[in-house]
């Protein structure tokens, strides 16, 4: 049997806000990772392909907060954007409709918080003359924008602001840019003023060269270099004197360069270059769509992890990251280049031999929270030493016996939570709470899904939960519930009985001792796959017809031949996969995982149990009889309970839990306080 276990994504919509994620100690994380794509070429090329004629087919764009308020705007502009087999079609926009078009109301553009399409969309809505308002959540009207609005201005177009002078919401009305001399822009604020007017000046010089002057010292300059590389993919190529002064020739059109591939996020791989050198183990990490070619600035953090020791292979398009076989040691460098990724080096420095001390971070102090700060609280919860300055931050390796068990506070900051990950790799096998874990999904929504993807542990570091009880004392519904809190992976063993009864029933095989070996042979030829409440046994749905009850004492039976028992013993025990598991059934903390931790034993009474039976029953609409409904479970239970192979009773060192008179919210409850009590944190 095939077997794919679901492991419940930590992000998805539908899930509850888990408090904390506990990483188990980790030994290695190895294979393959394709990364989501990076955010800032992400959001330029949605704008660059909407700017050029013709089909644009972009692939493996990031799928996030930001991405999705540019496309909306973009399909609101009339933009053409259809998804095809994973990546995007984007026909570009009839610009001169787009400009002729006479609006009695303007068109309203909601821009979310995504900076990366409030400043680019600003300049080329203006460069259009197309008459819209543009707007944010609270905090991007806090966001400055004066700078790119004045130098728009200059070249005339008619922009008004709706709330607060220098910040959105923006009304542009309809007028023509007229640009004769050169147009100045402030660059010490942010370079997305820059980049903005680099993105919509091409749309108006069909007459001039265009000359953009920068005022002030240009700062974050690798991501001007990103606008620059891809203005030339999208047939734009700009000449610079230094980072002062940029020229876009007179004459200069977008052309889609047809198909165009976004590179994996190079701030997001830093966290996989690290893990690949933390891992104790020879196995490499493989992280593939970024590469020697990056257009990314964060690329050279590459170079900094080599200083401290790793092993990197650049590929083009890929980094091959080998396990250091030696200590890193630590470094001193300016980190001004790359502030986002060089977070990650303060983590591996709390694993070097000698101390790291980073240097002109002063930006880390105006990020989502104080990076410094925070950097320095949660390294000495880990048990480092660490002293930090006005923008820089020295970080003491954690000397082997030092290391300590902590409760990463994470700030609301997705780096932080992704950096403190990495602690887990720890030579103490120390485990690691991150607290708020969905904070990632500002850039990363799946990291740790794609961080225990890699991961690699002694499967006696997993934790497991059993949970058993008698039919319908709701043992199914209470482990599903306590491993989407703990962010777990849930097994299901009586599923599986009743897939091989089903099975095996479909085939006209009798559910008896002289077919076990039969039956049992049906088990390694089956293809299961498990998708949070769907299951999919070769290929066709079950989910629904494996719940009969009629399946259920199919189940029941096939449960009882020792051979079918033994075909998916392994089976279950592979189950057992990072972060931890929740497992429901019979002899989970008896025989699949008698190393549980924690293992709880249902005992509602028949009565309250055929009730809660009877109700789910008519609310689905079918009838039901309670006397009918007693009976039947008083029968199962005493079958159940006496039959030779895995009858049913509390594994050894279970703790009971009645909960006859108890909401599932409130077994909930008691479980995960039970857990806590156990937990080291
Ligand atoms: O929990 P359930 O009703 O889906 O289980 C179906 C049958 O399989 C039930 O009779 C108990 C049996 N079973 C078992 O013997 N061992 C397990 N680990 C799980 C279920």
């Amino acid at each position: 049997m095939k077997f794919i276990a679901s492991i419940h994504r930590l992000t998805t919509p539908f899930m509850f806000s888990i408090p904390h994620l506990d990483l188990p100690s980790i030994q290695s994380l190895d294979g393959v990772v394709q990364l989501p794509g990076s955010k800032s070429i992400s959001n330029r090329v949605l704008l660059l392909c909407a700017l050029s004629p013709g089909l644009s087919v972009v692939h493996d764009l990031l799928d996030s907060d930001d991405t999705q308020v540019m496309l909306d705007a973009l399909r609101a502009l009339g933009c053409d954007i259809n998804e095809v087999n994973n990546h995007l079609e984007i026909t570009g926009l009839d610009l001169d409709r787009l400009k002729s078009t006479s609006r009695t109301e303007p068109l309203p553009l909601f821009l979310g918080n995504a900076g990366t399409a409030m400043r680019p969309l600003t300049a080329a809505l203006a460069a259009l003359g197309v008459h819209c308002t543009l707007s944010g959540v609270a905090r991007m009207h806090e966001r400055p924008i004066e700078d790119l609005v004045d130098a728009l201005r200059q070249l005339g177009a008619q922009i008004e602001y709706s709330q607060n002078e220098g910040f959105p919401p923006l009304q542009i009305l309809p007028s023509r840019m007229s640009v004769k001399s050169a147009v100045r822009v402030r660059g010490d604020v942010s370079s997305q003023f820059l980049t903005a007017l680099l993105l919509a000046l091409p749309l108006v010089s069909q007459d001039h060269d265009i000359v953009i002057e920068v005022v002030g010292e240009l700062i974050s300059k690798p991501y001007v270099l990103i606008t620059l590389k891809l203005l030339d993919q999208f047939g734009v190529h700009i000449s610079r004197t230094d980072w002062q002064c940029f020229t876009i020739p007179k004459g200069s059109q977008y052309r889609s360069p047809g198909e165009v591939y976004i590179e994996a996020d190079a701030s997001s791989a830093s966290y996989f270059i690290a893990a690949g050198a933390l891992s104790q183990g020879h196995l490499p990490l493989k992280i593939e769509g970024l590469g020697r070619d990056s257009i990314q600035g964060d690329i050279e953090f590459v170079k900094a992890a080599r200083a401290m020791g790793a092993d990197i292979q650049e590929g083009a398009n890929s980094l091959l990251i080998t396990p250091s076989q030696q200590q890193l040691t630590g470094i001193d460098l300016d980190c001004n280049h790359i502030p986002d990724a060089a977070m990650t080096l303060v983590i591996m420095a709390l694993f070097a031999s000698s101390p790291t001390t980073l240097r002109n971070i002063g930006s880390w102090r105006v990020k989502e929270t104080d990076r410094i700060k925070a950097m320095a609280q949660e390294c000495a919860k880990l048990g480092a030493q660490v002293t930090e300055g006005d923008d820089w931050i020295e970080v003491h390796p954690i000397p082997l016996g030092h290391w300590r068990r902590a409760s990463i506070h994470t700030y609301d900051d997705h780096r932080i939570a992704m950096c403190f990950a990495l602690a887990s790799l720890n030579p103490q096998h120390c485990p690691v709470r991150i607290l708020d874990p969905r904070c990632v999904g500002k850039t990363f929504p799946d990291f740790f899904e794609t961080f225990f993807a890699l991961a690699k542990t002694p499967s006696e570091r997993i934790p497991v939960i059993c949970i058993d009880g008698p039919t319908a004392s709701g043992k199914g519904t209470l482990a599903s519930l306590v491993a989407q809190q703990l962010g777990y992976g849930y097994l299901d063993s009586g599923a599986l009985y009743r897939i091989t009864a089903w099975h095996a029933s479909n085939l006209g095989i009798a559910l008896t001792l002289e077919h076990q070996t039969q039956i049992a042979q049906l088990v390694s030829e089956l293809s299961l796959q498990f998708e949070g409440e769907r299951i999919v046994v070769n290929g066709q749905e079950v989910s629904e017809v494996i719940r009969s009850e009629a399946v259920g004492m199919a189940a029941s039976q096939v449960s009882a031949l020792p051979l079918v028992r033994q075909a998916l013993f392994d089976l279950q025990r592979n189950t057992r996969r990072l972060p931890g598991l929740v497992a429901d059934g019979r002899d989970m903390g008896s025989v699949i995982f008698p190393d549980a931790e924690l293992k709880i034993y249902l005992t509602a009474d028949a009565s309250t149990r055929a009730k809660r039976r009877h109700k789910q029953l008519i609310s689905k609409g079918f009838s039901a009889k309670l006397e009918d409904l007693l009976a039947d479970l008083e029968a199962r239970d005493l079958r159940d309970t006496q039959r030779t192979v895995a009858p049913l009773k509390p594994a050894v060192g279970a703790m009971l839990l009645d909960n006859a008179h108890l909401s599932i919210e409130e077994t909930v409850e008691m479980v995960l306080t039970q857990w806590q009590s156990k937990q080291p944190f």
